[in-house]
C-alpha cells in the first residue's frame, strides 16, 4: 500500500459536515463545480486546481497517478465524503489507484462518447480532448465499447488548456487555435464533437462558432453532478453550501482569473506542500 503524504489545512477540517472534494489540473474543472453548485447547492464544496502542474496532458500517466493521489488522499484526510475527478485526462491515469487507496467514493469522468453516438446523424463524431486522454487505455475501451458502429476522429488540442488558465476566452489568438483544432473534425464529416476536456466548456462559444449551426456539441458535465448527487443519496433542494478554492500555484496569478469564470468566488487559498 503506498503511503500518501497528507497536507493539513491550518484549520484541520475543511468543513463541519462532509464535503464534495473536486479537483481538476487546474480551473477547467469549475465547469463540473458549477454543475455540481445547480444541482445540489446545499453542499459545502472544496474545489483543488492543480496549477503548479497544469496541463496534466503533457505529463506521463505515472506522474498524473501521483497528483491524483496527493490531492484525493489531502481531501480525504480533511473530510471529504465523495472526490470528484472534474479532469478526464486524470480519470484515465489516477482514478483505478483512488479506488484503491481511499475509502471514500470517488466520481471520475470521460469523453461522451455513448451519447454522441447516439445523437449523430452522420454517423461520425469528433472528439476533442487532451493528449494523456486519447491515449489512454480507458479512452481505448470506451471506443471499443460505444464507438464501434461509428467513425471517431480524435483531435488532440495543445494550447486550449493553457488558453483557459490565462483567461484568454475570447482573443483572436485563441478564435484562430480552436478553429485549427475544429476544422478537421468539421471537414471530415462529424455532426457531434464531444468536449472530452473539462476545460474547453469555457471555449464553448469559440467551439460552436468554428463548428457551425449544424454540429451538437456535447459535454459531460451536468452528467457527473447527476452522478455525485445519486452517490450521495441526495435530492437537489435548497440550502446555503459554501465553497472554498485552493491552488497548488500561484493564489495571486490565479485569483483574477478565477473570479472570471466563477463571479464572487472570494479569494483562493494556496496549498504550498501539496
Ligand atoms: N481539465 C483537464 C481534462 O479534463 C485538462 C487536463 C490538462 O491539464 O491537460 O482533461
Amino acid at each position: 500500500m503506498m503511503r500518501l503524504s497528507i497536507c493539513r489545512s491550518p484549520d484541520g477540517a475543511l468543513s463541519k459536515h462532509g464535503f464534495i472534494g473536486v479537483f481538476d489540473s487546474g480551473l477547467g474543472g469549475l465547469s463540473v463545480l458549477r454543475e455540481i453548485r445547480q444541482l445540489l447547492p446545499g453542499e459545502d464544496l472544496v474545489y483543488v486546481a492543480d496549477s503548479a502542474h497544469v496541463p496534466y496532458g503533457g505529463h506521463d500517466d505515472a506522474f498524473i497517478r501521483g497528483r491524483g493521489l496527493a490531492i484525493g488522499g489531502f481531501l480525504a484526510a480533511a473530510g471529504a465524503s465523495i472526490l470528484v475527478v472534474a479532469c478526464n485526462t486524470a480519470t484515465a491515469a489516477a482514478v483505478p489507484a483512488l479506488r484503491e487507496h481511499l475509502t471514500l467514493p470517488v466520481v471520475g469522468m470521460e469523453p461522451a462518447v455513448k451519447p454522441a453516438a447516439a445523437a449523430t446523424g452522420s454517423g461520425i463524431v469528433g472528439v476533442l480532448a487532451t493528449v494523456g486522454t486519447l491515449r489512454s487505455a480507458r479512452f481505448a475501451a470506451l471506443l471499443d465499447r460505444f464507438g464501434s458502429d461509428i467513425g471517431v476522429l480524435t483531435e488532440p488540442c495543445p494550447g486550449m488548456v493553457e488558453a483557459v488558465e490565462n483567461g484568454a476566452l475570447q482573443t483572436e489568438e485563441t478564435r484562430e487555435l480552436v478553429t485549427r483544432h475544429v476544422r478537421p473534425l468539421i471537414q471530415g464529416g462529424a455532426d457531434v464533437i464531444i468536449l472530452g476536456c473539462t476545460h474547453y466548456h469555457f471555449l464553448r462559444p469559440l467551439i460552436e462558432a468554428a463548428a457551425g449551426p449544424d454540429v451538437t456539441v456535447i459535454d459531460t458535465s451536468s452528467a457527473v453532478a447527476r452522478q455525485v448527487a445519486a452517490r450521495l443519496g441526495k435530492s437537489p433542494g435548497g440550502g446555503g453550501g459554501g465553497q472554498r478554492f485552493m491552488t497548488t500555484g500561484s493564489a495571486e496569478r490565479l485569483q483574477p482569473v478565477l473570479e472570471m469564470l466563477w463571479p464572487g468566488a472570494g479569494s483562493i487559498e494556496t496549498l504550498s506542500d501539496l
